[in-house]
């Protein structure tokens, strides 16, 4: 039965769930600060030459001449006032009041947050990987076992870095309308809404940023591409926008574009590639909108698109998946499944419920040799995101498989199974694919 659903609509059934969790954990407070989605967007992370600023070995590194810049670079994206960061991280005063919780969470490597495991040197390179190179860490353990010495407020940089920009904008779009919330009840509301391109020409979509309207409200917003046709059937049947809890709720082919969530920079896909956006097309937008803060405005979130200027090959996101594992109650267990695929692979996008611990996807070589793509050995719902990989050409998937592996440990009293409800569990990854 379950199997069926899926093959009956693979997409849909898959969507639904990657649709319900793209947030971050406590992304409904991203207040639109400085850099918020700048998240280490210039890959800057951990690859940071310390150059002059290294502190001479056994000295004690200060605040202002050796650990603002590696806090600025890598904490300020999020530990601001009024970022998804649960205290703000920007001035002496802030840092060295919270030392003992910072050098600890810096050597166990839990911050900053980057779900890949800590040693991802044996997995695929990753863009915006949000990690402190281990002269880094050292700095901030040193500055802290030495007493948090203030230094020199003229030295140092304490800029964050720039909020991520597309190069370009050629289209923007939203609703046309203010999507005004339900006064009450309902904290998690899922609407679609057309986005409509009226397009004179097919284009190909290279880059895609998402502007939320009410940042306290807006928890996160994926973008479909749809047929025009029944799309504005279905906008002019529901001039509010309708509501949508699996996918864009408009029937036909569809493919997702892209998403948004808090601390995300604006998607690039990788050069040479893009989105096919045909004239018959739309797009049909999907936000999670939760009030759980208690702000229930008029929103208006809007997408802006950046055309390709010249040809490009067709990046589809499909998704691969396991239906058939049955967890007992209280089990623990791994499940693999081998995948056939042409192409090119250029990212990934993992993703299971709650009672998944870990899930990774390796490419299986025709001498049964394996190498990491991506593995997420802590799994943790409220962290999903794409990721693609950090290179200049996509992986050749000829002469392999895509292997995914998904564990899970059933800490409830009752058999789990494929589903899409939160009480069901999945074992999935989108993949990012070109085979032109
Ligand atoms: C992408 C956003 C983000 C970045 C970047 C980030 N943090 Fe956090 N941080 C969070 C969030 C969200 C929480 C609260 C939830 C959690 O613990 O996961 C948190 C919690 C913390 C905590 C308290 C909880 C704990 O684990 O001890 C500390 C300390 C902390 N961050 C320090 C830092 C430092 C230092 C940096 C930079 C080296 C940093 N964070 C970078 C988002 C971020």
């Amino acid at each position: 039965m379950l199997v069926k659903t899926v093959a009956v609509s693979l997409v849909a059934v898959s969507l639904v769930s990657v649709s319900l969790v793209l947030g971050l954990a406590g992304c409904s407070s991203d207040g639109g600060l400085p850099g918020a989605d700048a998240t280490t967007a210039d890959g800057a992370v951990g690859d940071t030459s310390l150059g002059d600023a290294a502190p001479p070995p056994g000295s004690t590194p200060t605040y202002h001449e050796h650990v603002k810049a590696i806090v600025a670079r890598n904490c300020l994206t999020c530990h601001v006032t009024g970022g998804i960061g649960p205290f703000a991280l920007d001035s002496y005063q802030a840092l060295s009041s919270r030392a003992p919780i910072v050098a600890a969470a810096v050597a166990d490597q839990r911050m900053p947050p980057w779900p890949p495991s800590a040693d991802g040197d044996r997995c695929e390179k990753l863009q915006h990987a949000r990690k402190l190179s281990a002269a880094e860490r050292d700095i901030i353990a040193r500055w802290v076992a030495g007493g948090t010495p203030e230094g020199d407020p003229s030295k140092g940089d304490g800029t964050p870095p720039a909020r991520a920009e597309l190069a370009r904008v050629d289209l923007e779009l939203d609703a046309g309308f203010d999507y005004t919330p339900p006064s009450s009840g309902n904290y998690d509301d899922y609407r679609c809404f057309l986005l409509d391109p009226n397009l004179a020409a097919d284009e190909h979509v290279t880059g895609v940023g998402i502007v939320p309207g009410q940042r306290e409200m807006v928890h996160h917003a994926l973008l479909y591409v749809v047929d025009r046709q029944q799309a504005r059937q279905q906008a002019q049947a529901s001039p509010g926008g309708w509501s949508c809890y699996g996918g864009p709720g408009v029937g036909g082919a569809q493919n997702l574009m892209a998403g948004w969530a808090p601390g995300t920079p604006p998607t690039r896909y990788p050069a040479g590639t893009g989105v096919s956006l045909r004239k018959d097309q739309a797009i049909v937008m999907q936000v999670h909108y939760n009030y759980d803060l208690g702000v229930r405005q008029p929103d208006r979130t809007r997408a802006k698109l950046m055309f390709a200027d010249q040809s490009v090959s067709d990046m589809t996101m499909a998704f691969i998946v396991d239906v058939t594992f049955e967890l007992q109650p209280g089990q623990s267990k791994t499940v693999e499944r081998k995948f056939s695929r042409p192409g090119k692979l250029w990212g990934v996008f993992p993703h299971m419920h709650k009672l998944g611990t870990q899930i990774s996807v390796e490419l299986e070589q025709s001498d049964g040799s394996r190498r990491c793509l991506v593995d997420l050995p802590a799994w943790d719902f409220d962290w999903q995101q794409a990721y693609l990989f950090d290179r200049q050409d996509g992986i050749d998937l000829s002469d392999s498989q895509i292997v995914l592996r998904c564990t899970f440990h059933n800490t409830t009293s009752s058999v789990v199974r494929w589903g899409d409800g939160t009480n069901d569990e999945m074992c999935l990854a989108a993949i990012y694919r070109t085979t032109n």
